[in-house]
């Protein structure tokens, strides 16, 4: 089989956002372990809010088929997202919004997600990590019909949970990120 490719997507596009350095964290160790990986930002996939009648009048925007197609030329994604008033930010709501609507034959709506491996990740400045985010987002995709690993990270303190290179500084946190992601190359590898 060919090199795994995992797709990692942060779920924020502000400057410093604790949650692109984790996706940074991340990237770092499935190179470690041999993998392909992918970092994009949304900020390069802009997409209007969706609203139904947006959708009958314009159809999918061309910005939500583009990341669908990225997504389907990966094994497995990793979702690194922060947590607004305990669930899902708008940035990442409103992304997997049109990425259920894209419709490519002959796959069929929302297919992108259908069976894919997710991994799901969040970085807050509180204690808790995100960790409700996780749970909402969790609910979401598996809606999709995605398949969302067990293991997840909840990062607590994130402001200072990095050293300059954006690697995690504390080995309990770099051992759940691991755990993380050896599972999801463990589960793209029986899927694939
Ligand atoms: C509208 C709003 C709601 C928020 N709600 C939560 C929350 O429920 N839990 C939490 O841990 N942080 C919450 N935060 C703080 C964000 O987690 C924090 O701004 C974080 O740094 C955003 O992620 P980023 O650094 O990746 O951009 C909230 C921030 C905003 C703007």
């Amino acid at each position: 089989m060919s090199a795994l490719k995992i797709l990692i997507i942060p779920g924020s596009t502000r400057a410093g956002s604790h949650n692109v350095r984790l996706a940074a964290a991340a990237a770092y160790q499935f190179v470690q372990a041999g993998v392909d990986v992918t970092r994009i930002s949304l900020a390069d996939f802009p997409l209007p809010l969706y609203e139904a009648d947006v959708e009958t009048s314009s159809g999918v925007p061309p910005q939500a088929l583009n990341l669908k197609r990225m997504i389907a030329a990966h094994h497995g994604v990793l979702l690194v997202t922060p947590e607004y008033n305990a669930s899902v930010p708008p940035l990442v709501s409103n992304a997997i919004a049109w990425l259920s609507r894209v419709d490519e034959p002959p796959e069929g709506r929302g297919a992108v997600f259908r069976n894919r491996p997710f991994a799901i990740a969040a970085a807050s400045e509180n204690r808790f990590g995100g960790v409700r985010v996780l749970a909402a987002l969790r609910l979401m995709l598996t809606a999709c019909n995605a398949m969302v690993i067990p293991s997840q990270v909840a990062l607590a303190f994130a402001d200072k949970a990095y050293n300059d290179m954006d690697r995690l500084k504390l080995p309990a946190d770099m051992a759940a990120l691991d755990a993380l992601v050896q599972q999801l190359i463990e589960t793209v590898q029986q899927t694939t």
